[in-house]
């Protein structure tokens, strides 16, 4: 949303991995990737406007603002402000700005949260600042933030290889309304794959066929996994009981963990089944996380 070119607010919507394969390992550490990424269509909200500061502000609000401060990332150190920065150095831009993040999803909790908050501001600046520069062209810089940032860029299902910077937007032959779950457990992403390294899992064999593997959601369902999702319930073993609430749902067809987890998701066909499900979750777990949307 554009406001006279004064300030732009985007959305930074939870990034949702409907399967995620391991297929190898650089030398660097690093693990290559299949997955097929997914966006809801709501998430923390940020918006930049000009300022007559110098330098950048960075104002936090929303139910996880306080999560972020005490991991250290209330300003200087939020990936969003350092996406600012570089964002500015490559387009030789003032960087005068104010930011309001309003952070409604939980953080480290394989749903993108902060590679999707600086998705969103590279592309709100690329609005505010009037950049003639196409969406694949802001990738190089995307990457330099995290894996994930140049995947988040797209908003929309993309299918992801590489360690996350070959993308292809893809078109799901299928609508799903999702209900994402968190027990409240942070996983750090760097501890999973770590996790998921001692664990000396097998790798997994690359998909050739994407689209017979995305034609229905039971085919997803039965031809592909999160291959996080063992390493991350040794760690927090909780992952493995909202698997199980979510499973039981009625109408729930696609269960699983999301990147490295906690946060796990169920899909729906129908928003009514979804929004029964939710109400079901904060019944049964008030102390957990829990949000129903459509999928994008
Ligand atoms: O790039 P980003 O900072 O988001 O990644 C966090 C961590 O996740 C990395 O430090 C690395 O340990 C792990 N990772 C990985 N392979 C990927 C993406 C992330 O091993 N493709």
């Amino acid at each position: 949303m554009i406001d006279s070119q004064n300030c732009v607010t985007m959305v930074a919507p939870a990034k949702v991995n409907l399967f995620l394969h391991i297929t190898g390992r650089q030398p660097d550490g690093y693990h290559l990737l299949q997955s097929l990424f997914a966006f809801t269509e709501t998430g923390d909200e940020i918006t930049v406007a000009h300022s007559d500061r110098k330098g950048v502000s960075m104002n936090l609000g929303g139910a996880y603002a306080s999560r972020l401060h005490a991991l250290g990332a209330g300003g200087e150190k939020n990936l969003v402000v350092k996406a600012v920065h570089k964002m500015a150095k490559v387009f030789a831009k003032e960087p005068n700005l104010s930011i309001k993040l309003v952070k409604n999803l939980p953080v480290e909790a394989g749903i993108g949260g902060g590679s999707s908050d600086a998705a969103a501001v590279l592309l709100a600046l690329r609005d505010l600042w009037q950049l003639d520069v196409a969406l694949p062209d802001l990738i190089p810089l995307a990457q330099q933030l995290g894996a994930d940032v140049p995947a988040c860029l797209y908003q929309s299902a993309v299918w992801v290889e590489g360690i996350g910077e070959q993308l292809e937007p893809f078109k799901v032959p299928w609508q799903a309304y999702i209900v994402l779950v968190n027990p409240g457990v942070s996983v750090p992403t760097p501890e999973i794959f770590a996790e998921y390294k001692a664990q000396d899992t097998v790798f997994d064999m690359p998909v050739f066929d994407k689209a017979a593997l995305c034609a229905s959601p039971a085919r997803l369902q039965g031809h592909s996994q999160n291959s996080l999702q063992r390493a991350a319930a040794s760690r927090a073993p909780v992952i493995a009981e909202v698997l199980e609430l979510l499973s039981v749902q009625p109408g729930a067809h696609t269960v699983r963990m999301s990147g490295s987890g906690a946060t796990c998701f169920a899909l729906f066909e129908d928003k009514e089944a979804a929004a029964l499900c939710l109400s079901a979750i904060q019944n049964l777990q008030p102390g957990w996380w829990a949000m129903a949307d459509r999928l994008v």
